[in-house]
C-alpha cells in the first residue's frame, strides 16, 4: 500500500509527519558519526528544525540528544539556562547539573522535583550572570563529556541570538557588543574543540549566519563547522509528499496533478508544498468533490497561494529582513527586491541606478550594495547568474510583486 502521510501541525514535523530527506539524514549521521561539528544552513520553512527533530528522534538510542531553541534569547545566560534545562530528562546528568547550580537551588524553597519545569528555568536564569555563564557553561560540557554516551547539541536559531545581542534595539553595532559576541562564540568554539570525538554541535539558524558575523568581522568564530547546505526537496520528493497527502485525505489526483502543481512551485520548500496541498483540500471539502484535475492548478495558485493568506507567510519574510538590516538599509533592500520581482530579473546598469537613488552619504554604497546582494543571495531570496540576480523561488517572487508594485514604478518605465 501506498504510504499516508498527515498534514504538518505546528512549526515542526517529525515521525508519522516527516517526509523525505533520506539523504540528508544518512550524510547528517555519517558525519555526526565522524564526530563533525556542523552549521545547518537554509532559508526559513526549507525544514531545518524539522530535520534536527528527526534526527533527535533517530539517534536518540545511540547519542545524547539535546536540542535548544535561542529563538527568544538574547544573551549568553539565557543560552546556558536553557543548555542546562535541556539536560532535565537524563537523571544521572540532571543530579550533576544541580551540583552546578548548587548556589541556585539554595534559593528554592521546599523540594526540588515538585517545582514545575518552567519554574526550574526561571530559578536557572535567575542565578545566571554576566560573570558566570561561561564557568557553569563549562561545567556543563564537562558533565556531558564524561556521560555513557556520545552527545549531540543541537542549537537552533543561532544567528537570531547572535544578530539581536550584536544590535540591540537600536541596530548600533558597538565595540562592547562585538566583543560580547566575540566572547560568546569563542567560548562555544573552545568546548567544542576541547570535547571533539565526544560532544558533536549542530548549530542552525534562519537569516544568514555568515553575513551576521561577518558584519562583526568574527567569521573566524565558526570555521570549525561544516556548513551543510539543505536544499528543496527535488521534483520525485515532492510529488511523493502530495500524493501520500492525497491518500490521507481521500484527495483523488487526476491528469497528474500533483506534477503539475510540483511545476508550478518549481522550487519546491517543503512548507510550500504543504501549504499548497492545505489550500487544495480546502477547496476539495468546501466543493464537496474530491477528484482534483490538473486543469485547476493555475486557478488554485493564483487564488489560494497568491491569496491573502500568502501575504501572511510574506510578513515573516519581510520581519526577517526588517531583523537583519537597518532602517537606513531597508529601503534599497526593499526596492531590489521589489525591482527584480516586477522584471523578473535585475541586471548589473539597473543595480547602479537603485544605488545612485538611494545612495547615502556617509557609506561607501558600493560595497554596502553588494553586501546587501550577499545577503538575499545567502538567505535564498535571490540568485546569482552571470550578471545578473533572480529569484530563487518563483513563489516568493509572485508573493512579493502582488504586496509591493502598487506602490513601485520599475525603473525602465520611469525612463519613458
Ligand atoms: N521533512 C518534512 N516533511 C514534511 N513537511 C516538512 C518537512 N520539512 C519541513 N516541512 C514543512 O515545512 C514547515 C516548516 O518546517 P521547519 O522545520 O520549521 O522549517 P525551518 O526550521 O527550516 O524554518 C513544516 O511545518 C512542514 O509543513
Ligand atoms: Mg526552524
Amino acid at each position: 500500500m501506498e504510504r499516508k502521510l498527515q498534514q504538518a501541525q505546528g512549526n515542526w514535523v517529525v515521525g508519522e509527519r516527516f517526509w523525505g530527506r533520506e539523504d540528508d539524514i544518512r550524510i547528517l549521521t555519517r558525519k555526526i558519526d565522524e564526530g563533525a561539528h556542523i552549521s545547518l544552513i537554509a532559508q526559513r520553512r526549507m525544514g531545518k528544525t524539522s530535520l534536527m527533530k528527526e534526527l533527535q528522534r533517530r539517534l536518540s538510542d545511540r547519542y545524547i540528544c539535546l536540542f535548544i531553541d535561542l529563538q527568544k534569547d538574547s544573551d549568553p545566560a539565557d543560552v546556558i539556562a536553557r543548555f542546562s534545562l535541556s539536560l532535565k530528562p537524563y537523571d544521572s546528568l540532571w543530579k550533576k547539573v544541580k551540583s552546578v547550580f548548587a548556589n541556585v537551588w539554595g534559593a528554592v524553597s521546599g523540594n526540588l522535583e515538585e517545582v514545575s519545569f518552567g519554574e526550574i528555568g526561571i530559578k536557572l536564569r535567575a542565578g545566571l550572570n554576566q560573570e558566570n555563564w561561561m564557568e557553569k557553561g563549562d561545567a556543563l560540557f564537562s558533565i556531558l563529556a564524561k556521560s555513557d554516551r556520545p552527545v549531540l547539541l543541537m542549537i537552533d536559531e543561532v544567528p537570531l541570538m547572535v544578530n539581536r545581542m550584536l544590535k540591540g534595539d537600536d541596530y548600533v553595532i558597538t565595540r562592547e557588543r562585538i566583543a560580547e559576541v566575540d566572547r560568546f562564540m569563542s567560548w562555544l568554539r573552545a568546548n567544542s574543540i576541547e570535547h571533539q570525538g565526544k560532544i558533536v554541535i549542530m548549530l542552525s539558524g534562519s537569516i544568514g549566519f555568515e553575513p551576521v558575523l561577518r558584519q562583526a568581522k568574527l567569521s573566524s568564530t565558526i570555521n570549525n563547522y561544516q556548513p551543510y547546505d539543505l536544499r528543496p526537496w527535488d521534483d520525485e520528493t515532492a510529488i511523493g509528499c502530495l500524493s501520500a497527502l492525497g491518500q490521507q485525505y481521500g484527495v483523488e489526483f487526476q491528469n497528474r496533478a500533483e506534477e503539475a502543481m510540483v511545476r508550478k512551485l518549481g522550487y519546491c520548500i517543503p512548507h510550500h508544498v504543504q501549504l499548497f496541498f492545505s489550500h487544495l483540500l480546502d477547496r476539495c471539502e468546501r466543493r464537496g468533490e474530491m477528484r482534483f484535475s490538473a486543469d485547476d492548478v493555475d486557478d488554485l495558485y493564483e487564488h489560494e497561494m497568491l491569496g491573502i493568506r500568502g501575504h501572511a507567510e510574506l510578513a515573516h519574510y519581510q520581519e526577517r529582513l526588517e531583523l537583519f538590516f537597518s532602517k537606513e538599509q531597508l529601503p534599497l533592500v526593499l526596492a531590489i527586491l521589489t525591482e527584480t520581482a516586477i522584471a523578473g530579473k535585475l541586471e548589473m546598469p539597473v543595480l547602479r541606478l537603485l544605488q545612485r537613488e538611494y545612495a547615502r552619504k556617509e557609506v561607501d554604497s558600493d560595497e554596502e550594495t553588494m553586501e546587501i546582494l550577499r545577503v538575499l543571495e545567502h538567505d535564498g531570496y535571490l540568485r546569482k547568474s552571470g550578471e545578473e540576480y533572480r529569484y530563487e523561488s518563483n513563489l516568493l517572487k509572485e508573493w512579493w510583486k502582488k504586496a509591493h508594485s502598487g506602490f513601485y514604478v520599475p525603473l525602465k518605465e520611469r525612463e519613458k
